[in-house]
């Protein structure tokens, strides 16, 4: 039934080709009568087309390329064959090939000498086949390629892929294995191979164990990977949890998504630690000893939506330590000895700006006429007591040295700070608008 709705279809789509060939066939004609369309084995078409030869060999149920074919081809198509191996030299004669279209066949192994002799050519379309493994070594052979399709071949992400994948990955290699994806092992599946870490590849991927061995932490740099547990599905995340780490580690992969840190023993976070993660979306802190965040430290966590900075020996952030976070939703600050005094009420401040981020667990716990409140009502409570135009004079006693007090630090600093570093998210929409280029 279904074949009978298609056949109207499928003749348009047919008839609209032979129309096309029709065209092109008496031009052909026109041009160059002695090369008129000729028939080969396998019933395959040569035509020239602006000075090129073409060799269509589509769909002939062709398990192999033919002995006989001309050899001053430039462009053989061979889609929809049922070729399965492709073996050394296999095209070799056709030295003048730009293009070889070998996409939909069944092709499941590409012996490393298959395209020998290929110097000129420019695509290789391999799409919609059965591979698993390659090496960048069936790529040497051909050094003007520029277009190489890859997707739709169920490759296996592993050691042995490991050099074809950096290849892929060259930058300049624009056009090459666009859109291919890891279809094993599980855990890399769907990944594209353009964007693999291809340090992943080679090192192995360590199984969860059921009871975390409690690994002692060396601390160096270098083994991030073999110190946390790396998983794949269905985000990147590195566990690095209860790994007595007193830094953050420096070798974290960069397109880590989320990264859990807690019960570790980390009392500071420096200027940058975490810049080139761009993807991070959880980072959890809870459980350390951090005592002071640098107003950089969480510099380029663009897309961090979930911070867990609970359980560690917090007092107060610096000015300017949030900024970052455009897109945090969720914050959990519990169990840190806040201290309601005045270096809390940036975080009050920011806060206040960002009706969408969900807080908890900010409670003062010093000084002790105000412990157990939450920070909101002490700092309600300071303002109702300090009217605006007496906190813009001077109360020596109470600042910190070298602070104004906040509500004028943000007056002042407005066109600075925009002028300085660009729009911050804390802002006032009345006063500009943030642009956000994607
Ligand atoms: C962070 O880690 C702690 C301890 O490992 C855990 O209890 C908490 O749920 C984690 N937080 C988030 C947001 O995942
Ligand atoms: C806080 O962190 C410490 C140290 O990692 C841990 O032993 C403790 O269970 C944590 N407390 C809570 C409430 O998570």
């Amino acid at each position: 039934m279904r074949l009978l709705h298609l056949l109207p279809l499928l003749c348009l789509v047919v008839c609209a080709v032979d129309a096309r060939k029709g065209v092109r066939g008496r031009r052909i004609r026109s041009q160059d009568r002695s090369n008129g369309i000729k028939r080969f084995a396998a019933d395959c078409k040569e035509s020239w087309i602006n000075g090129e030869k073409y060799f269509d060999c589509q769909e002939r149920q062709l398990t192999s390329v033919l002995l006989g074919w001309p050899e001053d081809i430039h462009h053989l198509l061979l889609a929809r064959n049922r070729i399965q191996v492709l073996r050394d030299n296999t095209f070799s004669h056709f030295q003048n090939l730009k293009s070889l279209d070998l996409q939909q066949n069944e092709i499941s192994r590409i012996e490393e000498g298959a395209f020998n002799g290929l110097s000129k050519l420019t695509t290789l379309l391999l799409q919609h086949n059965h591979l698993k493994v390659a090496s960048e070594g069936i790529l040497i052979p051909m050094p003007q390629l520029k277009y190489l399709r890859l997707h739709d071949n169920p490759w296996r992400c592993d050691c042995q892929l490991d050099s074809l994948i950096r290849f892929i990955q060259v930058p300049s290699n624009r056009n090459i294995g666009n859109y291919a994806r890891c279809a094993e092992p599980r855990d890399f599946s769907g990944r594209q191979l353009k964007k693999m870490d291809a340090e992943l590849l080679c090192s192995p991927v360590q199984i969860p164990t059921p009871d975390d061995k409690q690994t002692p932490a060396s601390q160096k740099k270098s083994d991030v990977i073999s110190l946390c547990h790396s998983y794949i599905h269905p985000v990147l995340r590195l566990d690095c949890r209860n790994r007595d780490l007193k830094t953050v580690p420096a070798d974290i992969p960069l397109d880590i998504v989320r990264l859990d840190l807690s019960k570790n023993n980390i009392k500071k976070l420096r200027q940058g630690e975490f810049t080139s993660i761009k993807d991070l979306k959880l980072l959890n802190l809870s459980g350390n000893s951090l005592e002071s965040i640098d107003t950089a430290a969480f510099t380029g966590l663009l897309y961090l939506g979930e911070l867990d900075l609970s359980n560690n020996s917090l007092r107060y952030f610096q000015y300017g330590v949030l900024e970052d976070l455009y897109f945090l939703k969720r914050l959990s600050l519990g169990d840190n000895p806040w201290i309601c005094d005045y270096n809390i009420h940036y975080l009050i401040y920011w806060l206040k700006h960002h009706p969408d981020v969900s807080h908890t667990g900010l409670v003062c716990s010093e000084p002790e006429e105000f412990r157990g409140w939450p920070v909101e009502n002490y700092v309600k409570t300071y303002n109702a007591e300090c009217p605006k135009d007496k906190q813009l004079g001077q109360r020596p006693g109470t600042e910190p040295a070298g602070n104004t007090p906040l509500e004028l630090t943000a007056e002042i600093d407005e066109e600075e700070v925009v002028s300085d570093l660009g729009p911050r998210p804390y802002r006032g929409p009345k006063k500009y608008e943030i642009i956000r280029l994607s």
